[in-house]
């Protein structure tokens, strides 16, 4: 099976199709959307929160995605796998920020990598797209900057900020990336960016008509226990059935209707009469 190159993910966005991406942190997970057809996949650094329950993604390290970068690309065979660079990887100087996304794709295997911001690490996304590695911008929300935007807030309703964005996603289509993540703003605004740019645009609270969506697993799946923003749909309530899972599990192990018969080995009784015997 042939893996998607950016050049399938920009022919998508000239005929029109629409893009599907989320986030995976691990094997099976990744086996699993492959399978099922995403086109792109994300080891976003919500990995802080979803999986290594930490309060944001600031405290994600290089050696963190890497880890379970490796993992989502053992796990896939067509998808676009793309990895975040955690906080500070890239923002210093753009040679730290191509020996890191150095490291993320020689030593995971994905195809890409994820950068937030956008004129102030313009030079970070020249100096990795110009060594060829393909990398996806991200504008709106930016979660690593959260603090700075005043919080998890809609970006981009007032003209200067609206500006900023629409301004910012043409300089990083300019300087390299292929493809630019647009999180939390107005559909309006979205709509105008997506029509503009010639790479392809993947929304995420971002309204309907950018090229495709992206949206966190544990959200769509039902898995994450903490606050979901409104534009994370849930499609499965995987938590519960699981739950039932263990539950059923520690009650048949409790009341010994677990193993059965069909669970075990068993052995010639006279063989372990005999071992007794010369004990
Ligand atoms: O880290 C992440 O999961 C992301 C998506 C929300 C786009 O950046």
């Amino acid at each position: 099976m042939k893996r998607l190159t950016t050049l399938d993910l920009m022919e998508m966005k000239r005929r029109n199709e629409k893009i599907t991406m989320v986030t995976a942190y691990d094997y099976p997970t990744a086996e699993l959307v492959d399978e099922a057809g995403v086109e792109f996949i994300l080891v976003g650094d919500s990995l802080g929160m979803v999986v290594l329950g930490y309060e944001d993604t600031l405290a994600v390290t290089l050696d963190d995605m890497i880890h379970h970068g490796k993992a989502v690309t053992r796990g896939t065979k067509k998808a676009f796998v793309v990895i975040d660079m955690p906080f500070l990887t890239y923002e210093v100087n753009s040679e730290d920020a191509l020996r890191n996304a150095g490291r993320i794709i020689q030593e995971t295997g994905a195809q890409g990598v994820k950068l937030e911001g956008g004129q102030e690490i313009l030079q970070a996304v020249k100096s990795i797209t110009g060594a060829g590695i393909p990398v996806v911008g991200h504008l709106g929300l930016t979660p690593q900057s959260a603090g700075q935007l005043g919080g998890f807030k809609v970006q981009g309703k007032d003209p200067k900020d609206a500006r900023k964005i629409l301004e910012d996603s043409l300089a990083l289509e300019e300087a390299g990336a292929f493809s630019l993540v647009l999180e939390c703003v107005p559909w309006q605004l979205a709509k105008a960016i997506t029509e503009r740019l010639s790479i392809p645009v993947i929304g995420i609270g971002a309204g309907k008509y950018c090229d495709g969506q992206v949206l966190v697993y544990h959200d769509v799946m039902g898995l994450y226990t903490g606050k979901r923003p409104k534009f994370a749909k849930r499609y499965s309530d995987a938590r519960k059935e699981m739950f039932k899972g263990i539950t059923d599990y520690i009650t048949e192990v409790r009341e010994i209707s677990f193993p059965e018969e069909k669970h075990s080995f068993t052995m010639d009784e006279e063989v372990l009469a005999k071992v007794l015997e010369e004990l």
